[in-house]
């Protein structure tokens, strides 16, 4: 199943008005994500990245070019449960308890929750968060938020999981330690994923490849491929390897920024 998934971006463009003025978002951006890999997206600030995430969830429409996975349109795709959101503001309902806002996009498909008890139960130990079912999210701590989210995002099963600065809020040490568990949690099933992030040590942690976008209009560089062997440990984050997938990357932004 998960092993038939092909996400294609083909020759993708969109533009906003602001006022009068036209910015390219997007232009000409072409990716594709094999099945089960995962894919980082990179870039300066406001070179597209959110937009070409909302594109995949199908929360907005390219003005040009395609987005499919095995054929399927992004929105088809969503209304299936097939598609796992997880965003920088874990976005939890506050009078709602952490097994309530996991069984959320249930819901939203009219499941019958019954069913998925045990599923909810499984998700909540291994995002780390036994004994917390019952709490609401003002109990909890940001990275325990962002644990709710992710957990909430893998509830339907998604094959297509898409993660936009998850842990762009969170402290520089707990973000290293969400990575590994993230990595975990992956590892498990397996999810096409695409993961937005600034962080280049978080691209290369968690990603298979990892493209870089450069800004006005939003274009990809180049794909670097991260062959460093899974799972990924806190010593190779100290290679020498390492660093210097993190200095190509680097060279990249900052080349392709100041352009
Ligand atoms: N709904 C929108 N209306 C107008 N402009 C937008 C909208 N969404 C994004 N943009 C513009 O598109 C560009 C890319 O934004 P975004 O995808 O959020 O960048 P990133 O996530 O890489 O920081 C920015 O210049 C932003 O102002
Ligand atoms: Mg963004």
């Amino acid at each position: 199943m998960a092993g038939e998934t092909l996400l294609k971006i083909d020759n993708v463009s969109r533009s906003f008005d602001l006022r009068g003025t036209v910015v390219h978002a997007l232009k000409n951006v072409s990716l594709q994500v094999p099945a089960g890999s995962f894919l980082a997206l990179i870039g300066p600030s406001g070179c597209g990245k959110s937009t070409l995430l909302r594109l995949l969830a199908g929360l907005d429409t390219p003005d040009a070019g395609a987005l499919s996975v095995n054929g399927v349109d992004p929105f088809t795709l969503r209304q299936q449960g097939s598609i796992g959101m997880a965003f920088q503001d874990p976005a939890l309902l506050p009078w709602r308890s952490v097994r309530k806002n996991i069984a959320l996009p249930l819901q939203i498909l009219k499941r019958n929750l019954d069913e998925y008890s045990a599923r909810i139960q499984s998700l909540i130990e291994l995002v780390g968060l036994s004994g917390f079912e019952d709490a609401v999210p003002g109990q909890l701590s940001g990275g325990m938020r962002q644990r709710v989210s992710i957990a909430r995002a893998l509830v339907t099963e998604p094959n297509i999981l898409l993660l936009d600065e998850p842990f762009g809020a969170l402290d520089e040490i707990l973000r290293r330690q969400m990575n590994l568990e993230l990595q975990q949690i992956w590892m498990k099933r397996r999810p096409t994923t695409v993961l937005v992030t600034h962080a280049i040590d978080e691209a290369i942690a968690l990603a298979d490849s990892v493209a870089v976008m450069t800004s006005r209009p939003g274009r990809v560089v180049e794909v670097v491929q991260i062959d460093l062997p899974r799972p990924r440990t806190t010593e190779m984050f100290r290679s020498t390897e390492f660093h210097a997938i993190a200095d190509h990357l680097s060279e990249l932004l900052f080349t392709h920024a100041t352009a």
